[in-house]
């Protein structure tokens, strides 16, 4: 049991908040519903309300969790479930939630921005460049606020261009450690992406394991793996991975086969391998776009890679890499989403900024509803919804099968349309917390092990009713903020630290094209 108890005033006792903080954090949704509590890494507001004193139960082994319905959350593993705390940044989000009144049509056009992995990637990669670097379209954050900290804890100088926000000017030239810290580590996940090209460029690194998060466990195995391929040693000791290159002083190329094609692990064997000595191949490679944007970056700061966006990628080592300018892909997933967004709403939607080739599995799916979408001027797209939303199924699979960052919102959906759809994860073992948010708005649905068992509308039942509800990640909250929109009546949704982690503004959009939704604090908010 867990015994969340009264605390006072803070008065700078900031151990205190501390020990709240490992009790709580072992549910990320209980977490994101007594935000009150602070962690020791916020700031305490001056006038801190003390939280209600309240007991939680652990559910028993084997039993999943109410909060998050993952079943490792019992009282026999619940160091498994903990998350790390959330950042100073995110306290105005952790403190805010969005209000949405539900059922208005949606009208207009929005433009989408970069890609939240393929920027985080890249600035990563900016590690491997001896001159500055400029990188356009940069989506503005929090996550790639955090990655210029991990950056920054390097000797790395990041900063926004002061003529163009969206621009990210970096300047890896001198790096004065080859560790990143600690505390900017723990921020994201993504900062484990620094490991490559640290190792590559200095020779050694030592970098903290990222661990769990809400969606999984999320080893790095297959990143250790590869590295340790290209001649590099590896050895993980009380949570920190501590790599060497061998006694030649670099790492050498080599054939890595990855048992699985994993996003990350393909990026920090690119990473490694783009200077080191000879060649690399690297077989059963992810290929998402992402990964493609990650190389074309790269031969734009002069590498020799080929086979990006294939299973096999072929790298010829280069000395360095100098420095120059380049742009982000839009962001597959935010359109994603935003087309759900139009079509949970029955709403014509234009978007502009899209690479229609990256959209293929999430249109496809989006038509099987009934919507029909229509691609004008290479980067533009209209959707048009039917008049009825029809059920479908829902596979999610490494590119370029149907995305796993584009399952909780399709759930969302497919929570209104006609009859039954099955949603099935295969990607992360743990993507399903917002299944149970999505039954507390009236969605019928049952979820076993990683797939959801959706009814849909049914004669004797309608749409979704709004609520109050929490996201416990990125796109859980961005599912429950869709299901909002169509949702009868006002939807609150805390978990806002998670949504602007990935979402350039998504509420503004949102608000842009008629949608009302409103950031409120929960300081003032009245169930
Ligand atoms: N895996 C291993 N060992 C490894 C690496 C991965 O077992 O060493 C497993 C993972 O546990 C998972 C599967 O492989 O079950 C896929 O993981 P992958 O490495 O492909 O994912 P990732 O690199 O950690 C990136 C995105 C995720 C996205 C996945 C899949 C970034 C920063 N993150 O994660 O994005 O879901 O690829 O496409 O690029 C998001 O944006 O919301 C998000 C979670």
């Amino acid at each position: 049991m867990v015994i969340q108890h009264r605390y006072k005033s803070p008065s700078g006792k900031v151990q205190q908040a501390q020990q709240l903080e490992n009790l709580y954090a072992k549910c990320p949704l209980f977490r994101a519903r007594n935000p009150s509590i602070l962690s020791s890494r916020q700031r305490l507001p001056p006038r801190w309300k003390p939280a209600n004193c309240r007991k939680y139960t652990l559910p028993s082994a084997n039993v999943k969790c109410r909060a998050c319905a993952d079943s490792r959350f019992s009282s026999t593993s619940p160091s498994k479930h903990s998350h790390k705390p959330n950042n100073e940044e995110n306290f105005l989000s952790e403190r805010t939630m969005l209000q949405i009144h539900g059922g208005k049509r949606l009208e207009g056009e929005v433009k989408v921005s970069g890609a939240k992995n393929a920027a985080l990637a890249i600035q990563a990669g900016c590690l491997l460049c001896e001159q500055p670097m400029v990188l356009h379209n940069v989506p503005d954050l929090v996550d790639v606020a955090n990655m210029g900290e991990v950056l920054q804890s390097v000797g790395a100088s990041v900063e926004r261009d002061g003529h163009d926000s969206n621009s990210l000017v970096l300047n890896c030239s001198e790096l004065t450690s080859s560790s990143p810290s600690l505390e900017s580590v723990v921020k994201l996940r993504a900062s484990f992406l620094v490991i490559g090209p640290l190792l590559a460029r200095n020779g050694e690194t030592s970098v903290p394991l990222p661990g769990g998060c809400a969606i999984g466990a999320r080893p790095v195995n297959l990143h250790i793996r590869g590295l340790e391929a290209l001649g590099a040693k590896v050895e993980v000791k009380d949570g920190v991975v501590h790599a060497t290159v061998g006694p030649e002083g670099t790492l050498r190329g080599s054939r890595v086969y990855l048992e699985y094609p994993s996003v990350g692990a393909t990026e920090t064997v690119i990473m490694a391998a783009v200077v080191a000595e000879g060649e690399t191949v690297i077989e059963n490679v992810a290929q998402e776009p992402e990964i493609v944007d990650l190389a074309n970056f790269l031969v734009s700061v002069g590498a020799r890679i080929r086979g990006a966006g294939t299973k096999v990628i072929t790298i010829q080592g280069v000395r360095s890499l100098h420095g120059g300018e380049y742009t982000v892909i839009p962001d597959r997933v935010e359109a994603g989403t935003l087309l759900v967004s139009a079509a949970i709403t029955y709403s014509n939607l234009w978007l502009s900024s899209i690479v229609p080739a990256h959209l293929t599995s999430i249109v496809t799916k989006l038509e099987e509803t009934g919507c029909q979408i229509k691609f004008k001027d290479d980067n533009r797209l209209e959707l048009i919804p039917p008049p009825e939303l029809l059920s479908t199924d829902i596979r999610t699979l490494p590119y370029p099968g149907f995305p796993t960052d584009m399952q909780a919102q399709f759930m969302a959906l497919l929570t209104v349309a006609k009859g039954p759809s099955v949603v099935q994860e295969t990607v992360f073992e743990g993507r399903m917390a917002h299944a149970l948010e999505l039954q507390q708005m009236g969605a019928r649905l049952s979820v076993a092990e990683s797939t959801a068992f959706l009814e849909g509308i049914q004669e004797d039942h309608g749409g979704l009713q709004g609520a109050s509800v929490a996201g416990s990640d990125l796109r859980g909250t961005a599912a429950l903020v869709l299901a909002g929109l169509a949702a009868e009546g006002i939807t609150k949704v805390q978990g806002l630290q998670h949504l602007d982690r990935g979402y350039d503004k998504l509420d503004q959009k949102l608000r842009s094209i008629g949608a009302s939704v409103e950031r409120i604090s929960m300081d003032n908010a009245k169930d």
